[in-house]
């Protein structure tokens, strides 16, 4: 069944070029409502935890690195079909392979610099989501 949230974050990459507000644009632009947010940083152990599926992937070590080198902005987003819909609206791992009118082609740097998280199924989206925010976070 679909859910009507998803997680997401807008990744140090982004954050540094002062991106925060031309994708919080499009997130509102696409009609998800914030129902949770933080700008905070992650250490290169929490990083470690959030990422931790990915942890026999050669790409590990270079991601958590990247993800704990800056701050970040944490947000849980509600909408109809939210993972989905949220995925279409940030477009492929990759920018250069992202479709016209993705939050990553227009500001994703790479494959690993690429502007924003968002999570990849309905269990996920409930996982990470209580990783970054307790109850009271959420309205
Ligand atoms: P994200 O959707 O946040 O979840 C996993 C992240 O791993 C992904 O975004 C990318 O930033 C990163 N990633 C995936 N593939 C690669 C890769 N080949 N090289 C570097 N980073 C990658």
């Amino acid at each position: 069944m679909a859910t009507n949230r998803t997680f997401t974050m807008i990744k140090p990459d982004a954050v540094e070029s002062g991106y925060i507000g031309g994708i919080l644009e499009m997130i509102n632009a696409a009609g998800f409502k914030i129902v949770a947010m933080k700008y905070t940083k992650l250490s290169l152990e929490t990083a470690g935890k959030f990422y931790e599926v990915h942890k026999e992937r050669p790409f590990y070590p270079e991601l958590i690195a990247f993800m704990s080198r800056g701050p970040i902005v944490a947000a849980i987003l509600e909408k109809e079909n939210a993972v989905e819909e949220f995925r279409k609206l940030i477009g492929a791992t990759n920018p250069a392979e992202a479709a016209e009118g993705t939050i990553r082609i227009k500001f994703g740097k790479n494959k690993g610099e690429n502007a924003v998280h968002g999570s990849d199924s309905d269990e996920n989206a409930a996982i990470e989501g209580a990783f970054h925010f307790a109850g009271t976070e959420v309205f």
